[in-house]
């Protein structure tokens, strides 16, 4: 392994350094061996996006075309990085959470597949966002956000960039929420694919996905017991619905709070509690909000909580839990009483912050599940093939995904499963294009 380093300036300003004449920003290079393992291992959960890099490095799709991530960077979106590549993409990936970065397999992106990223676990602000700027210097024609931070920089900050971007696609619920008040507002100049919005992502990675990854990294940051305990789920989302059902799987009496109706109806009809926060807040041992919305847990719900509340939250931004609130309100805060967790003395009592109200699937444990992540990736990697093919028609917007690439997705992760489904007879689609036949 030849690993050369030396520190430089990238067009962005940022600290870069370079390797093989490859500028890059990550926290060691030498962690590439432990980054490459892993990899590997989610490789192989990953059969979906396997057949998909074989189809782009016969056709190569993006020959020559500069990609910007900004993407959490795992060991799944470091195959989704070798898929694009393989299809030609010159790609530059970077994070679009602080805490989610696995710098190991940042620099084994770097060291043994010759991508840059620029991603620094625990980065601050100023951090992250020259890393951002790192991807806009980077001219790309495609980028991908999880969270939108890449494309609304675009926007505000270098608008000229909009013009030359075939398309974006985005990962996350969030993201979407904020594309389509852009559109709304006539702010958005470029065409987008709602990835999160595709079936064969938020039916699985949203629900099953975050279901497990959730309780994953509430577990591996505490060490608590599930059973029997109280579990409180700010939103009945997909991603709501995934960790109830999980955290009752496991044993929890599991409330839910919400603020829509139909959502507050359904998960009653799926057998659980629902009441408003500030009752919930009396009663819960565990806190995980899943909405997309600020201040879910509020300053007038901390006070209420029993000692030794854990808090978490699992939507994307760390808004969720008003945090801001409880350090002014709390006598005193004792930072990593363990590993990720966070103590808050609140009228002698003790409250649990984990992951300091980010992602605590992320920020604790390793996000969601190879397998999962499989779909959502072979369907963003589809996504941007589907631009680069229908560029000269997409306007300023936002585009569902093509149901095409939904069927093959899904057909071929069946098939990965040996799962065969049937087909219809001539006969029942006769039956189904009729209108003729009644009672
Ligand atoms: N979002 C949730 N889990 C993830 C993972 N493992 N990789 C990338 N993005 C994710």
């Amino acid at each position: 392994m030849d690993i050369s380093t030396n520190s430089n300036k990238n067009p962005a300003g940022n600290d870069a350094k370079l390797h093989n004449g490859m500028e890059y920003d990550i926290k060691d290079i030498a962690l590439a061996p432990l980054g490459k393992k892993r990899i590997e291992w989610a490789e192989r959960d990953m059969p979906v996006l396997r057949d998909v890099r074989a189809q782009f490095e016969k056709e190569l799709p993006f020959k020559d075309m500069n990609f910007s991530a900004c993407l959490h960077v795992t060991a799944e979106t470091a195959n989704l990085m070798r898929t694009l590549k393989a299809g030609g993409a010159n790609v530059l990936l970077v994070a679009s959470n602080p805490l989610s970065t696995q710098d190991d397999v940042a620099a084994s992106l770097v060291v043994d597949y010759g991508i840059p990223v620029y991603a620094i676990r625990a980065e601050d602000k100023e951090k992250f966002f020259s890393h951002i700027e790192a991807a806009i210097a980077h001219n790309p024609v495609i980028t991908m956000d999880d969270g939108a931070d890449l494309i609304t920089t675009i926007h505000r900050d270098h608008p000229e960039k909009a013009t030359q971007i075939m398309g974006s696609m985005e990962e996350t619920t969030t993201g979407v929420i904020r594309l389509r008040a852009m559109a709304k507002d006539g702010a958005l100049k470029i065409p987008v694919v709602a990835v999160n919005d595709a079936k064969t992502k938020n039916l699985f990675d949203n629900r099953y996905g975050t279901g497990q990854s959730t309780l994953d990294g509430i577990i591996r940051a505490t060490d608590a017991l599930i059973a029997g305990k109280v579990v409180v789920v700010g939103g009945y989302g997909w991603c709501g619905r995934g960790f109830a059902m999980r955290a009752r799987g496991m044993g929890a009496r599991t409330i839910v709070t919400e603020v829509d109706s139909i959502k507050a109806l359904e998960a009653v009809m799926d057998g659980f509690e629902v009441m408003p926060m500030k009752e919930a807040a009396k009663i819960g041992d565990i806190f995980c909000t899943l909405t997309g919305d600020i201040n879910v847990i509020d300053k007038t719900h901390f006070p209420a909580m029993k000692d030794g509340a854990i808090l978490c939250n699992s939507g994307h931004f760390d808004v969720e839990i008003n945090l801001k609130a409880l350090e002014a309100m709390a006598e005193k805060v004792t930072k990593d009483v363990r590993k990720n967790v966070d103590e808050y003395l609140v009228g002698g009592k003790r409250l649990y912050v984990i992951g300091e109200g980010r992602l605590v699937n992320l920020a604790a444990a390793e996000g969601h599940p190879a397998s999962v992540m499989d779909m959502s990736f072979a369907t963003q990697a589809l996504a941007s093939s589907w631009v680069v093919a229908n560029k000269a028609t997409l306007k300023a917007g936002v585009y569902e995904i093509d149901p095409e690439i939904e069927n093959r997705v899904a057909n071929l992760k069946l098939a990965s499963m040996g799962i065969y489904v049937d087909t219809l007879t001539e006969e029942q689609k006769h039956y189904l294009s009729s209108w003729e036949e009644g009672t």
